[in-house]
Formats: C-alpha cells, structure tokens, sequence
C-alpha cells in the first residue's frame, strides 16, 4: 500500500516528503478553502513539483460539460494531474471522456461497491471509498475496502483503491491487509505512524545503559 497525505497545505507536505513515503497528494474542496490566500492551481503545480507523483485536484462543476471542460484545465497544469470528479451520473460522463482523452480521474465519494464497481467501468483512474465517514455512521469502511479489493480481484480490474477518510493508523493497518493500493492519509495521522511506547521505552533504556556503561 502506497501512501499519499489528503492535504493542500504546503508545510505539511514538505515535512512529511522529507521522511521518503510519500507517493501522492489528494485535496479536495474543503481542503483547499483552508488555505488562505492562495491560487488552487499554482498551489497544485507547486505540489506536483515537489512530490513527483499523482496529485488529485477536484472539479466543483457538477453537470458533465463543466466537470469535463474544468478537468482538462486541470490537466493542463502538469502531468501528475489527477481529475477528481464525484460519484454522480454526470461524473461518470466525464470520466468516460476524460479518460478517452488520455486524463487520469480519481472517483471520489465512494460508498458502496457498485459505486465503485462503476466508476471503475467508466475509466476511473482511481477510486476513492471513504471509510471513516462509513465508520462514523455505525458502518464497517474497512469491510467496504475488502469487498472492493474483492470484486476488482475477481474481475481484472485495474482500477486502483484509494483508502480515504482515513482516521487513525488502525485505518491504515486494516485498509493494507484488506489490499489498498492506497491510503490518503491526513497530515494529523501520519504523524502517529511513527510511534509505539515500546520505541520510546527501548530509546530510554538504550540511552541509560550507554550513559551508565
Ligand atoms: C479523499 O480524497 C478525501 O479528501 C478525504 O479522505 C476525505 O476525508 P474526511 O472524511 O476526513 O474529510
């Protein structure tokens, strides 16, 4: 499982590009209104610029036309575009076109199976379900990336999964073993991935036996 921070913010991502895991970038809108002051699409050249990889930036347009025609200036920005277009009927009109036109799109609000089953059929680049919104409505996420990850396998799909609406690193433990190709994880999360207080309780008594030595 690749990782890639769901984030439009620029020290965040810098940071975490140091450590060497980092494989993409994914924003969205409510990512992006965060950051004050800036142009959504320098911002996204910038990124790819910096990170080298896939970086998803997210039509607003919701009819077909719009979506298409704003996912070709998006594309146009640099080669590590990636379109996001929602899961809606009008989505999938312009991730038919946009991947007839050589645009990779990353299907985003996944739910259920079928949805991704879907979007995958159209052309989808990627798809992205979201397990913690899934989680925070009494529903399993993590089931929803098996049966995705199931059904993809089943049927030679090469759609990639993009774990997203990631929560905590059981999130991340659970979205690998149930065969992620991706998770996109908040700055936040990534930030935990490092630790356990058995680390820190080794550091401590190394550090002492060396000092008493
Ligand atoms: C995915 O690409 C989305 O930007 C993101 O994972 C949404 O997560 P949230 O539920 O924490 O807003």
């Amino acid at each position: 499982m690749k990782y890639f921070i769901d984030t439009a913010n620029m020290d965040e991502i810098k940071e975490i590009h140091q450590w060497g895991v980092l494989s993409g970038v994914t924003t969205n809108p409510s990512l992006v209104a965060k950051e004050k002051d800036i142009s959504f699409h320098d911002r996204l050249v910038e990124i790819c610029e910096l990170v080298g990889g896939p970086v998803s930036g997210e039509v607003i347009a919701l009819d077909a036309e719009g979506m298409i025609e704003e996912g070709r200036e998006l594309a146009k920005l640099h080669e590590h575009i990636i379109v996001k277009i929602p899961m809606t009927e009008d989505g999938m009109k312009a991730v038919k076109v946009l991947s007839e036109e050589g645009i990779k799109t990353n299907v985003t609000l996944i739910f259920n199976t079928v949805q991704a089953l879907t979007a995958a059929r159209a052309g989808a680049t990627y798809v992205s379900p979201f397990i913690g919104r899934l989680d925070d409505i009494g529903l399993d996420g993590l089931q929803l990336i098996e049966d995705i990850a199931a059904i993809f396998a089943i049927h030679e799909i090469d759609t990639e999964i993009i774990a997203a609406s990631i929560r905590n690193a059981g999130h991340m433990h659970g979205a690998a073993v149930r065969g992620a190709d991706i998770a996109t994880i908040p700055y936040k999360v990534i930030k935990t991935l490092t630790q356990h207080p058995l680390t820190d309780k080794g550091i401590e008594q190394f550090l002492n036996d060396w000092n008493n030595k």
